[in-house]
């Protein structure tokens, strides 16, 4: 089959979040299944690039956002089998960071009407649009409502949307819709693409798209649940039949004790005991948190993580003080909220040989924590995925989670009154709340502590789950399959 996808952000290129992660790995995985597959991603130019060479120009063409012509450069690059398309243009995509900006409506606005010209340059006439998150949520409506009428080249393509984080609704004013998409009115007030007054083109995705999947089961649930929805309930629900949850599968070549090159010693499942004795204390070394001898089996917990509300930093700032009496240290690798990031530092600076802090983004970093790390915690108020627990189990480290979303169906909390210790692998609460977080990490430590026994056997459980992408790329197959039958 042939599927295009179109996402603003990509591994190895380009990479905020989980969004960049599964859409590379799902589709190396889709390729090995003998599908064609192509990603389109804008060519930002903000110095933080990974390419082996320089992406080859193939073509130049202009679009049209209403009156003011734009140009686009189109260029390609081919890394392990995966074929980029990647959209320039300077005034757009040549800035410090990703996101955040001003007219972000507007850029990703070009780079949808772009992406959707770049595919007919190429002549890559896809099976499937399979399109990811609010910056091209107007996709299918664009093609719709404007491309098909003049070329039939889009006619048997089918669109699949996948939410990773809804959040972010991708709002914008009445009037975009015509001064960036050439699109009419109508659709505003007939309340297809209207959300809250203005033009949601997440909304608008959902609408359109033959398909819609979320990035698991439990996460689909809660999107048709009116207090769990971010809003969509009522839409989605009219999609019910076409909205599916694919729990997301993880990188098994990029995250592996075996063979990572980032960590100090490798480990596989049965020589993990003292492989992460060591990694853990080469981290604190580099942590600069240097334990004295009788405390060095102190349990390390560690966050790999976006700095915000939706990761649950406000009960993690409350449950640290508890965290650093009970002996444990604290590592924490992460950017965002100005906020968090100057609670965090107080709290480090009043306990300076517990705690660690790395604000900002470092790869080597993430690897050695997870690796070396005991516990990692995630409790986050709503995860429609979460891939820091995937990984931390991969490396025998034992996440905290809440039960909430993509975390409930990849974690199974150690409960020590039922003694489930044959199926855990991990621990976890179900409350919002200091008193769930504390519940969770109490249990975690006592075990710790006090049951070396559980703790191995789930560490055991945890190390040998199978996390590939074989399973879920093949539940895509199957939606893009449904999608083609629409
Ligand atoms: C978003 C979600 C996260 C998910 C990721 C990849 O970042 O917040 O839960 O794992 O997308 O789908």
């Amino acid at each position: 089959m042939k599927i295009a996808m179109l996402t603003s952000e990509c591994n190895p290129l380009y990479k905020v979040g989980g969004l960049a992660d599964v859409v590379y790995s799902l589709s190396k995985k889709l390729i090995e299944l003998g599908d064609n597959v192509v990603i389109v991603v804008p060519y930002y130019k903000n110095g933080s690039t990974h390419f082996d060479y320089e992406p080859k120009k193939i073509c130049e063409y202009n679009i049209f956002m209403s009156w003011r012509k734009q140009y686009v450069g189109l260029y390609e690059y081919k890394t392990n089998g995966v074929t980029f398309y990647l959209i320039d243009n300077e005034f757009y995509f040549k800035r410090d960071t990703y996101y955040g900006w001003g007219d972000d409506a507007e850029r990703y606005a070009f780079f949808s009407m772009a992406a959707v010209e770049a595919l007919m340059a190429v002549k890559f006439r896809p099976d499937v649009l399979h399109i990811h998150d609010w910056q091209v949520g107007m996709v299918p409506c664009y093609i719709k409502e404007r491309i098909d009428s003049r070329t039939d080249f889009y006619h048997k393509t089918k669109t699949v949307l996948t939410i990773h984080n809804p959040a972010f609704k991708g709002m914008m004013d009445k009037y975009c819709l015509n001064n960036y998409y050439g699109l009419n009115d109508r659709l505003f007030d007939n309340g297809i693409v209207r959300f809250d007054g203005q033009v949601s083109t997440l909304k608008s995705a959902i609408a359109y798209s033959n398909i819609i999947t979320t990035v698991s089961p439990t996460y689909r649930d809660e999107l048709l649940n009116y207090s769990t929805s971010q809003g969509f309930k009522y839409c989605l629900e009219l999609r019910k039949d076409d909205f599916y949850g694919i729990v997301n599968g993880l990188d098994i070549e990029e995250f592996d004790p075996k063979t990572d090159p980032f960590i100090h010693r490798q480990f596989n499942p049965r020589s993990y005991i003292l492989g992460k004795k060591q990694c853990k204390a080469d981290v604190l070394a580099s942590l600069g948190l240097s334990p004295k001898e009788k405390d060095k089996n102190n349990p390390l917990v560690s966050m790999v993580t976006r700095l915000y509300e939706q990761k649950g930093m406000d009960l993690v700032v409350q449950i640290i003080p508890e965290l650093v009496q009970r002996n444990c240290f604290i590592a924490i690798l992460g950017s965002g909220d100005p906020y968090i990031q100057q609670r965090l530092e107080k709290l480090r600076d009043k306990y300076p040989n517990n705690i660690a802090l790395y604000l900002g983004f470092n790869n080597q970093l993430a690897h050695k924590l997870y690796a070396g790390s005991d516990l990692f915690l995630m409790p986050s108020l709503f995860e429609p995925c979460g891939i820091g627990q995937m990984i931390a189990q991969r490396y025998g480290t034992l996440p905290i989670v809440r039960e909430t979303g993509g975390l409930k169906d990849t974690v199974v909390g150690y409960n020590p009154i039922s003694n489930n210790v044959k199926k855990a692998n991990g621990f976890s609460f179900i409350d919002y709340d200091l008193n769930g977080l504390r519940y969770a990490c109490n249990v975690a430590l006592d075990t710790y502590f006090n049951n070396v026994e559980a703790f191995r056997t789930i560490i055991h459980n945890a190390i040998n789950l199978d996390r590939g992408w074989e399973n879920s790329a093949k539940k895509y197959q199957e939606i893009y399959r449904k999608a083609l039958l629409k």
